[in-house]
């Protein structure tokens, strides 16, 4: 194991505490040597050249010029803190994962995040938001890795690269699109509509939240439950926070930003620091584990829909208490590495394909982000179960791995007899039936509507709100130098709802398009979300 100069829960000890709060009675170099003076390089002479030799100065400015590390690829500008998860137990007998039984308390740290600026940028701007939770269980650590949004842009991970690009600043002028041209965002889910659903939240009020602790939270892609009999079930996750969903207008949300870029982290940590601590239940919409993987129709494998809750009720599985602020921005905030492979016994993934790409891409970006494969090893990021791998050396390798043969079986080092097909506790896949199948770059048919949830959506909104949605619309797209992609925008909106394709076009000051399709028939949902009700888990 590593040597512990800080416990696993980041709480530096001893003599480290005192270096660490920079309180120790002596300033030291690096290598605990004492210095006298830290403000003068050592030169020939007060007004000669400075000498080589001066490590102090050389230590000091090296350390310096090496303080930056990359910022996320994406979701760059975050804030964060740690909390409590205290489990109901309502979902035991559907997953056997010890923290979901009934009052286990298990700590987390949870990030928010926007999705599109970069780490300096502003709070309140129309994006996706990030809700990144770590459980430190004691069978390991489990990364519910979510967005404030419950649909995605794409519906194959293959295309991340693309619509990322199409969404971050114009490669000429590093100029974000949130204050110049936006065509390249708009080309973009104009000609893929799969991002029409996404779109239309992202242009509703949830696009601009009031505060971080106003927002539901979403695990987006269905992932399967298994419970101790190996019965599985399939549920999206669910965060629902106690006090309710609110959203800044836009006019708020432009002025917040010139006047408090940063309102949306201060408001977090102000709360908690005033023992107003954010909560959100943690809830389950089940669905039965059949080969289709679909609910009512709706195919489940496809993170552009949403199940509506009136078809699929969410029940609450747990409570969530954020109630300590970081005490270091980079160690904690930035250096946190999330992963929707991180999963315990009774949490396994499906076969989203945009799950598949993140399953593979996150691992990959903090190797570069975070120096090297020996990140787990940051306290932010370290497990609270023990650990006995066999991963070995690279960079900032902290650990002074004991034994010759990390390799199992073995014959030389002592203990941990590697029994194949042994449930001890071991994390084991579903052994899911596959279809015989063939080769192909093709989606299934059941992706092809693009359009029947984006209209259930919008039927679903107040009048205030479809004046809001309308109003983004037209101050997003007014933006756009491409005359032809306001145009095909204006199709796709005539593709969801005639009101607000008609809106629209009046403020772009253009025709409104005829739908070039049927429109979907669907119920108008009263309520995507519903606030403080709560089903029993059955
Ligand atoms: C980061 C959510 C899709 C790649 C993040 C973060 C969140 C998130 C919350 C921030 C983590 C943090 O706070 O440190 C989601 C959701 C997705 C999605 C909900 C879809 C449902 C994807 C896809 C890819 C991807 C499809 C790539 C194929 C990344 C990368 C990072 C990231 C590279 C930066 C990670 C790091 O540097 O630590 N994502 N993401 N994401 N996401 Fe995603």
């Amino acid at each position: 194991d590593a040597p512990q100069t800080v416990s696993p829960t980041g709480q530096a000890t001893g003599a480290e505490r005192a270096a660490m709060a920079q309180g120790g009675s002596f300033l030291t170099t690096a290598q605990g040597n004492r210095l006298h003076d830290t403000n003068h390089s050592l030169k020939a002479g007060p007004r000669g050249p400075v000498l080589l030799q001066d490590h102090h100065l050389r230590e000091k400015i090296t350390h310096f010029d090496h303080e930056r590390i990359p910022e996320r690829v994406v979701h760059a500008r975050g804030a964060a803190a740690h909390g409590v998860f205290r489990a109901y137990g309502t979902a035991a007998k559907i997953a056997k994962a010890a923290f979901l039984a009934a009052d286990v308390e298990t700590p987390v740290f949870v990030r928010f995040s926007t999705v599109l600026g970069s780490r300096g940028s502003a709070d309140t701007v129309r994006d996706t938001r990030g809700f990144a939770t770590k459980f430190y269980t004691t069978e390991g650590t489990f990364d519910l890795v979510g967005n404030n949004i419950p649909v995605f842009f794409i519906q194959d991970a293959i295309k991340f690269p693309d619509v990322i690009h199409a969404g971050k600043p114009h490669p000429d002028r590093e100029i974000p699109q949130a204050q110049s041209a936006h065509d390249t965002f708009w080309d973009f889910v104009t000609l893929h509509t799969e991002a029409t659903h996404h779109t239309l939240w992202n242009m509703s009020d949830r696009g601009i939240p009031r505060s971080f602790r106003m927002m539901e939270g979403f695990g987006v892609h269905t992932f399967r439950l298994v419970n101790a009999e190996g019965g599985t079930t399939l549920v999206k996750f669910h965060w629902k926070p106690r006090l309710g969903v609110h959203s800044l207008v836009w006019e708020e949300a432009q002025i917040t930003n010139g006047m408090d870029p940063d309102f949306h982290r201060r408001d977090l940590a102000d709360a908690i620091e005033a023992g107003a601590f954010p909560q959100w239940e943690l809830a389950v919409q089940t669905f039965p584990d059949n080969p289709e993987q679909t609910f009512e129709g709706i195919d489940l494998l496809d993170p552009t829909n949403i199940v509506p809750e009136e078809l699929a009720p969410v029940q609450p599985i747990g409570l969530l208490t954020l109630n300590a602020n970081p005490t270091n921005f980079f160690a904690e905030t930035e250096q946190v590495a999330f992963h929707p492979g991180h999963l315990v016994p009774g949490i396994d993934v499906t076969d989203d394909p945009l799950l598949a790409g993140r399953l593979f891409s996150y691992l990959d970006t903090q190797i570069t982000r975070l120096a090297g494969p020996n990140f787990a090893q940051i306290p932010v990021n370290r497990t609270h179960a023990p650990v006995n791998d066999m991963l070995r050396d690279g960079f900032h390798q902290d650990a002074v791995h004991t034994g010759v043969a990390p390799y199992r079986p073995n014959s030389l080092d002592g203990g941990c007899p590697f029994l194949a097909g042994a449930d001890t506790g071991a994390y084991i896949e579903v052994p899911v039936e596959l279809p015989a199948a063939k080769k192909v770059r093709e989606a299934p048919a059941s992706f092809d509507d693009h359009f029947s949830q984006p209209r259930r959506f919008w039927l679903s909104m107040s009048p205030v709100e479809r004046e809001h949605i309308i109003g983004a619309y037209t101050f997003e797209l007014n933006k756009c130098y491409e005359q032809a992609i306001k145009e095909r925008a204006l199709q796709v909106l005539a593709n969801i709802d005639p009101e607000l394709c008609e809106g629209v076009a009046a403020g772009l000051g253009l025709p409104a398009p005829e739908a070039d399709r049927p429109l979907a028939s669907v119920d108008p949902s009263p309520a995507l979300s519903q606030i403080g009700r709560s089903w029993p888990l059955e």
